[in-house]
């Protein structure tokens, strides 16, 4: 079955997972060569509303390694035409007539359902507001089994802002997906993980703790998946922002006591979450997990554009 719209990380089964993975593969040969033309006289749209490096730049980077062609709106909040009032629904009927794929990141947890409602040509979804980022979670997921070598038996901690971080919320939904994962939940009180992602876990019998003492998780996991507090989320609520910011960091400490082929991970961009002693460490995975994001989002155009 064609991969249409990619809107959350429920809508993948195992077997579509290892498609995208070894077509992943694939692309990093792709990528090593120079690039490849298929997906010529294509043209993807990347429709931001809310602020983005990596994952703006690096489908933009897909598309053109796979000889495609991209039209942009970075800050569509401001300079699309949404600061005239126009409704998201309005303009991915206008966006989808120009264009063949749409990646859409909006402020709203549901805006990429709602665009996909719309759309007659697929909607990636590259971060609602609160609610899911699944491309992320792709390439996270890429990068364990990399890194790892296995996904099914892992032990990984969450750790930082649960409440509000997206990337964490699509890996829960994936990483339930296969056999004798444990998760550990380590957050600030006012982040702690929302209960639709334990219900979930709980219905597809995985086992989670909430703990608090990090260096006691971190002496026991294979992963350690480290995320920002979303501060972009609290609005006036500034107190709790800070509460929450500079509890759990990642240092020589965390290090000391961590297992020596365990990973460190972060989706990136980080503030103070993970000390810059650590990126010397070869645990230290992140900047190979952002490059990894180019090989997942070619593999990703390549299945939505081409079948
Ligand atoms: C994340 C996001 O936008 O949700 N960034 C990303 O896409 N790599 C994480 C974050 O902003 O903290």
């Amino acid at each position: 079955m064609r991969l249409f719209h990619i809107i959350r990380a429920q809508q993948f089964d195992r077997e579509l997972l290892s498609r995208i993975f070894s077509e992943a593969r694939e692309m990093e040969d792709v990528a090593r060569k120079g690039g490849s033309d298929i997906l010529f006289g294509k043209v993807m749209a990347t429709v931001f509303y809310e602020p983005s490096t990596r994952t703006r730049l690096s489908f933009e980077s897909a598309m053109m390694r796979l000889g495609g062609r991209v039209i942009s709106t970075e800050n569509a909040r401001e300079f699309s035409s949404a600061a005239k009032g126009e409704t998201l629904e309005d303009t991915i009927r206008i966006v989808d007539g120009y264009a063949d794929v749409i990646v859409l990141r909006h402020y709203e947890s549901g805006a990429a359902e709602r665009a996909a409602r719309v759309s007659s040509v697929p909607i990636i979804n590259a971060g609602d507001g609160p609610g899911q980022h699944p491309t992320q979670a792709l390439l996270d997921l890429y990068t364990i089994e990399k890194e790892l070598g296995h996904i099914d038996g892992i032990s990984i901690a969450m750790v930082g802002d649960l409440a509000n971080g997206r990337t964490v919320r699509s890996l829960c939904y994936l990483l339930a997906k296969y056999k004798d994962v444990k998760m550990y939940f380590v957050a600030p009180d006012v982040v702690r993980m929302r209960d639709d992602i334990k219900e979930y876990l709980t219905r597809h019998r995985v086992p989670f703790y909430e703990e608090e003492d990090l260096k006691e998780v971190a002496s026991k996991v294979d992963v350690i998946y480290q995320t920002r507090i979303q501060k972009e989320r609290f609005g006036d609520r500034i107190e709790d922002y800070e509460r929450a910011r500079g509890i759990y960091i990642i240092n020589h400490e965390i290090l000391d006591v961590m297992k020596p082929d365990a990973i460190i991970m972060h989706p990136l961009p980080r503030v103070d979450e993970i000390a810059p002693e650590v990126d010397e460490d070869p645990r230290a995975a992140y900047f190979r997990q952002a490059q990894n994001g180019l090989y997942i989002r070619m593999a990703l155009l390549k299945m939505v554009l081409t079948g």
